[in-house]
């Protein structure tokens, strides 16, 4: 009997939180942080996490995700009540094969692994790197070399860039795949940038924009993405800043970066594209009648998992955390330096026992456990995580007609 209470209690719960939000679906657009498996659809491209251990601590096998488990954006959809959003490359696949009729309801994943949100950046490599975007094989080029060109390999060709994550989303749009009704009411999810200044820093071609130039090229494109998608109907728009892309073990592969700390110069430019992201998101409700932005201060967030590494419980900033790290500066996954100079997975990588005790997964990217902890900041956090509304209330707010 006290079983079946327990059941239907928390039947019950389930049920309560699953309603109380008036959100559908969500639309997440971006990289490989949010990438849940776009790229695995790309014909030879390399920018790849679909081979083992990728998503071995959750799902028990490789879905794509560039981490062992679960992304900030899956965390999102979860605390929702949502369905995991799929990979639009997936939904397309299915459609063509007759698997399934119509779009999913409860959103789709837009983020290809690779992307920026600048397009030249990555058309600038392609004339250096003459290679398709497919797997380098070959013994012309030193180990440190090779993993450095497959990743660059992978960003020139092949990605979809976050203009194209647009027009893919505006087709649907057009087509009338997926209602306007829903789209108001949905959650949309963007975060790009880390790939375009890590590129900025590969020393093929002296960069022709100064670092301010550069990132205010970059703001631009965030400020169109967000124009574009209010007129497509979007009003709930959340932006996430960039993590301290200077401190990824992956900063071993760039000459004239330090090992024992992050790299200074890379996260300046991070830091000025973050503010510069904070303010378009100001000016969101005057320029967007009817919309609401959030912009989340994942820099910060990351920062304070690194300055304290093992706090528990109320005692920390983030209240109800247990921020749990034995390691913030090596990757778990990978070989070299930081294990920060050989993708996951790739031929002769190591791996450490427990991969949530570690901030990074791979020499990009962060473990489950990092991005559990962001999406709570995110979720329920005060105004120096997220602002001017975390993501429960903007899950959770009735939106003014217009
Ligand atoms: C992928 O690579 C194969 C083998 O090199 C090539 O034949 C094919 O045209 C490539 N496909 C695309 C879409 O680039
Ligand atoms: C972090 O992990 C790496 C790889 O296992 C190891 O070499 C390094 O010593 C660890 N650092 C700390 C501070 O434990
Ligand atoms: C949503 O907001 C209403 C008040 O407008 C409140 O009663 C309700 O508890 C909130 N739901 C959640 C899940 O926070």
């Amino acid at each position: 009997m006290e079983m079946f209470l327990l059941l239907i209690i928390s039947l019950l719960t389930l049920f309560v939180s699953v309603s109380s939000y008036n959100v559908p679906a969500i639309f997440t657009f971006g990289d490989s942080i949010f990438d849940a498996g776009n790229n695995h659809f790309i014909k030879n491209c390399t920018a790849q996490a679909d081979f083992p251990p990728y998503g071995s601590t959750f799902f028990h096998y490789p879905t794509g995700r560039f981490t062992n488990g679960r992304t900030v954006a899956d965390f999102v959809a979860q605390f929702i009540g949502l369905d995991l959003q799929k990979p639009y490359l997936q939904v397309e696949m299915e459609i063509v094969k007759g698997i399934r009729r119509s779009y999913p309801s409860n959103g789709v994943n837009f983020a290809s692994a690779g992307s920026g949100v600048l397009r030249e950046t990555n058309m600038d490599l392609v004339s250096h790197v003459p290679i398709p975007c497919r797997y380098v094989t070959g013994t012309a080029f030193h180990a440190h070399q090779l993993s450095f060109l497959t990743f660059n390999v992978g960003v020139t060709q092949g990605v979809m860039s976050i203009q194209k994550q647009l027009q893919q989303f505006q087709t649907l749009r057009k087509l009338n795949k997926i209602d306007k009704k829903l789209i108001r009411q949905s959650i949309f999810l963007f975060e790009s940038g880390s790939n375009d200044i890590f590129n900025y820093f590969i020393p093929f071609e002296p960069p022709t924009l100064d670092p301010d130039a550069f990132v205010h090229a970059m703001l631009t494109e965030v400020g169109n993405f967000i124009e574009q998608i209010y007129k497509l109907g979007a009003r709930r728009i959340a932006v996430f800043a960039l993590g301290p892309v200077g401190c990824v073990p992956a900063r071993t592969l760039l000459p004239g970066a330090p090992i024992t700390r992050c790299y200074g110069k890379m996260n300046r430019m991070v830091k000025n594209y973050n503010l510069g992201l904070d303010s378009l998101v100001k000016d969101i409700p005057n320029k967007y009648p009817g919309a609401v932005g959030v912009y989340g201060a994942v820099y910060n967030i990351v920062q304070q998992f690194r300055l304290t590494p093992k706090h528990y419980g109320n005692a920390t900033p983030l209240h109800v955390l247990y921020i749990r790290f034995s390691n913030t500066s090596s990757a778990c996954c990978g070989d070299g330096t930081l294990r920060g100079m050989l993708q996951c997975g790739k031929e002769g990588y190591k791996i450490c026992e427990s991969p949530n005790e570690f901030l990074f997964w791979d020499y990009f990217h962060p473990s489950e456990h990092t991005y559990m902890l962001i999406s709570k900041a995110l979720w329920g956090g005060k105004q120096s995580w997220i602002r001017p509304l975390n993501l429960k209330t903007l899950a959770n707010i009735t939106l003014t007609p217009s």
